[in-house]
């Protein structure tokens, strides 16, 4: 059977997206934290580096993970700081590299997917006493508990969870100085909300898709920037448990669903009641990666590659990105989805 509906890909805005009573606020709070809301999450790090500078004199490089998201690369090398490289991908266990952060340096990291990054916070607790800072990037884990606990900053991003076209906070436990943020981007406001009205209706694709491309380029704009209100109204109107349970669940029968089928390994072999996932990542054969996706994109499954490698990454990291696929699992789906989700992947490996 055929999938009529579409499965991941953008959050579509329904009218009754902004009518929901509800008694949660998308927002999450931090243990010993306070927060500051903007508009992305590259807006985040940018409030977070420049608190930083302003404090620290000798200030001038900041360590990445070679595995990341081009944005964050991006948003640190147009700062001009220095980007000093070490080695850690999703489900690492230990921390291989043997990195010394100078003095007044910055180490970023993240929490991959809506697991914690075991093997760099095992790694920071016997570097307790340490001369230089610590941003967590929990954009892919905001509901995941006890992360964030570690960071002097904190990084989240809403717009990767909820129909919202912004919203990012970032949260820190020693704030220098109130920063100026610059007023939302009505242009990008408006072309994500077109869109995803657009999306919603099932109508246009070529039309909203362009939308969204379009609205993406404008991202790295007069950083940072504050929240929408249309996104703040979005934000307050959510049910965080309900979507919580439904994307523990949905992993759950992926993971199940899919155990039986040698060609494809969950990159998280368990989840437990503590992690909200963002996506269900799954390694496959190198040589079989783009086509699933592809049969899977016929099937009307859109399923991201969390992420395109970039020169520096190590061999591992490399590799990694060349077999991994992000499987949706969002609580817009359910059981039929899901299962929608594995019998297609099946059908292309047992009868390929
Ligand atoms: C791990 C991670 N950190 C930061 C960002 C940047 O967030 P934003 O796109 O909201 O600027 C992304 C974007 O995908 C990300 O995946």
């Amino acid at each position: 059977m055929i999938s009529e509906q579409n499965i991941g890909g953008e959050f579509e805005i329904y009218p009754n997206d902004f009518l929901m009573n509800s008694k949660d606020s998308a927002w999450p709070i931090f243990k010993n934290k306070e927060s500051l809301r903007c508009n992305s999450g590259r807006s985040a790090l940018v409030i977070a580096i420049n608190d930083w500078k302003k404090s620290h004199k000798d200030f001038r490089s900041v360590w990445l993970p070679d595995f990341l998201c081009n944005s964050i690369y991006k948003t640190i090398n147009n700062l001009g700081l220095d980007v000093l490289w070490y080695q850690n991908k999703p489900g690492d266990n230990e921390f291989i590299d043997n990195i010394t952060p100078k003095k007044d340096d910055l180490f970023l990291y993240i929490n991959y997917f809506g697991w914690p990054n075991i093997a760099v916070s095992n790694w920071l607790d016997l570097n307790k006493k340490r001369s230089w800072g610590v941003i967590e990037d929990c954009v892919q884990s905001p509901y995941t508990k006890d992360v964030g606990l570690v960071g002097d900053y904190l990084i989240i991003s809403m717009r990767k969870w909820w129909p919202s076209p912004d919203g990012a906070q970032i949260h820190y436990k020693n704030f220098v100085e109130k920063q100026h943020l610059h007023d939302s981007d009505e242009v990008f406001i408006s072309q994500r909300l077109i869109g995803k009205l657009n999306r919603g209706e099932m109508k246009n694709e070529k039309y909203y898709l362009d939308l969204f491309s379009k609205s993406e380029q404008r991202l790295d704009l007069n950083l940072p920037r504050k929240c929408s209100y249309l996104s703040e109204k979005l934000l307050s109107c959510v049910n965080i448990s309900k979507a919580c349970k439904q994307r523990q669940q949905n992993w759950k029968l992926l993971q199940e669903g899919l155990e039986i089928l040698p060609d494809v390994k969950m990159i998280f072999s368990s989840i437990n009641n503590k992690i909200i996932p963002l996506v269900a990542p799954i390694i496959v054969s190198e040589n079989s990666r783009d086509e699933l996706r592809a049969f899977l994109l016929n099937h009307k499954i859109f399923c991201p590659i969390h992420w395109t490698s970039m020169d520096h990454w190590s061999n591992e990291s490399l590799e990694m990105s060349q077999r991994i696929l992000s499987l949706p699992l969002d609580q817009r789906y359910g059981s039929e989805q899901m299962n929608s989700i594995i019998k297609i992947i099946k059908s292309f490996y047992i009868e390929k």
